[in-house]
């Protein structure tokens, strides 16, 4: 119980923190972006990976480093699965996996 409110303070906080300014998609609705990896996405991930499948962006060798890097990501596997998004739902979408798993700030 303790340790579970410990991570909300660091959560709250990092998100307090958190300066979207420098991002390529600092405009971007985080909230439209997880609905559209919650429906397209997880599946997929939580199939291979296991659990809630976001260990694919918190493990140890990640693939992606950069915010460039994640947008680009999201794209590839946009084309790739054929789902036809917009670029501003590619950016909703890196700038939910950014807020809530890579954090990247550059
Ligand atoms: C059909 C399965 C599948 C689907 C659907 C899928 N992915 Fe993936 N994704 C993978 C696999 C497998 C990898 C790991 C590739 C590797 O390690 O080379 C991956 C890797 C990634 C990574 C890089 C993780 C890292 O290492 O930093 C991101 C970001 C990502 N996917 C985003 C998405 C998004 C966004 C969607 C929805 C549009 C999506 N994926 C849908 C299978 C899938």
């Amino acid at each position: 119980m303790k340790s579970l409110l410990l991570a909300c303070l660091i959560l709250t906080t990092s998100f307090i923190s958190y300066d979207a300014s420098a991002e390529p998609y600092a405009k971007a609705d985080a909230v439209a972006g997880k609905a559209l990896v919650d429906a397209n996405c997880i599946h997929c991930h939580a199939e291979n990976f296991g659990g809630d499948g976001s260990t694919i962006y918190t493990r140890e060798y990640h693939k992606v480093k950069t915010s460039k890097g994640l947008v680009a990501q999201v794209r590839n596997c946009n084309t790739m699965l054929g789902l036809k998004w917009f670029e501003d739902e590619e950016l909703n979408v890196a700038k939910y996996l950014n807020q809530t798993y890579y954090k990247f700030t550059e």
